[in-house]
């Protein structure tokens, strides 16, 4: 049987790591080539390896999805390589201004009073802005631009995030950049609409991936998710099923919504 994306050429941002690695593979196994996008080298080319171990057709452009020459770069080589552009999903996101760097002394899950607006550097705050906002964009600008050169509509999936919809302590521009996302997601379902481009978001829920590392390291029942409705975090690969039914025709009349793949919260 062929799969749901057969034929299909999709981005995936933050394709070295976590969700974004999770649809790559999902994504491959529906039969589309993928191109994936990531500023961690070792993650992204992991990824490509494990696809085209399946079988499948994959690549990896390094790409700071901050910076507009990037993903420039990102768009035109997909489209050399795999002759076209059908979806993009753009999972890269920073938790806080040093998180691909990793530095402990900041991560605000570990540290929350040290991250409060009061005592955040405001170039911190722009950082997180800058990949969690701004990159989603220019990812969907550009790839827009493409599909619509090409002329047969396509897809866009964003990362939001539950953390949109409640202020949390020492991630605040976190928070107001997924906020970000759940709007420009709309605005461009409308820009972009005509031109038969869909443009939805998930928001996930907490999810077993490195992000939420060190938030389990605290061991709070709340941090592993037992709070909740569903009363556990989810696996990657449940959001990716969310990212592939916007991504295939069996969403083929929905755009411009965000769906909470989040376990419930927020629903007591
Ligand atoms: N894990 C969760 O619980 C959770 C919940 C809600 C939303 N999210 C969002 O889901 C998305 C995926 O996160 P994840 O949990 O899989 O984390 P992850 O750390 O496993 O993956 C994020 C990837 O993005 C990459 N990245 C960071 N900055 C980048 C940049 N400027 N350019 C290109 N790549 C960059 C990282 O190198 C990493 O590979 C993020 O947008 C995140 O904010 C995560």
């Amino acid at each position: 049987m062929p799969g749901e994306l057969e034929g299909k050429v999709s981005i995936i941002t933050g394709g070295g790591s976590g969700m974004g690695r999770s649809t790559a593979l999902m994504f491959a196994r529906e039969g589309a080539s993928v191109a994936i996008a990531d500023v961690n080298d070792e993650g992204g080319e992991a990824t490509a390896a494990q696809i085209e171990d399946l079988g499948g057709n994959a690549t990896f452009v390094h790409t700071d999805t901050s910076s507009e020459q990037d993903v420039v770069n990102l768009v035109s080589t997909t489209v050399d390589q795999f002759g076209r552009l059908d979806s993009m999903v753009t999972a890269a996101g920073i938790s806080y201004a040093d998180y691909v760097e990793g530095d402990e002394a900041t991560d605000p899950f570990l540290h929350p009073d040290a991250a409060t607006i009061l005592n955040k550097p405001t170039e911190r705050w722009q950082k997180v802005l800058d990949v969690n906002l701004t990159g989603v964009m220019l990812c969907a600008r550009e790839s827009a631009r493409q599909m619509m050169a090409e002329g047969h509509g396509g897809t866009i999936v964003n990362f939001a995030s539950i953390a949109a919809y409640a202020p949390s302590p020492g991630i605040m521009d976190y928070c107001v950049s997924k906020v970000g996302v759940i709007m420009l997601t709309r605005c461009f379902a409308v820009e972009f609409g005509p031109h038969g481009i869909r443009v939805n978001a998930v928001a996930p829920g907490p999810i077993e991936t490195p992000m939420t590392e060190s938030l389990r390291s605290t061991g709070s029942l709340q941090s592993q998710g037992g709070g909740l409705p569903l009363r556990r975090m989810a696996k990657p690969e449940e959001v990716s099923e969310a990212v592939l039914f916007f991504t295939s025709d069996r969403s083929s009349y929905v755009t411009g919504k965000t769906l909470g793949v989040d376990g419930g919260t927020n629903t007591v």
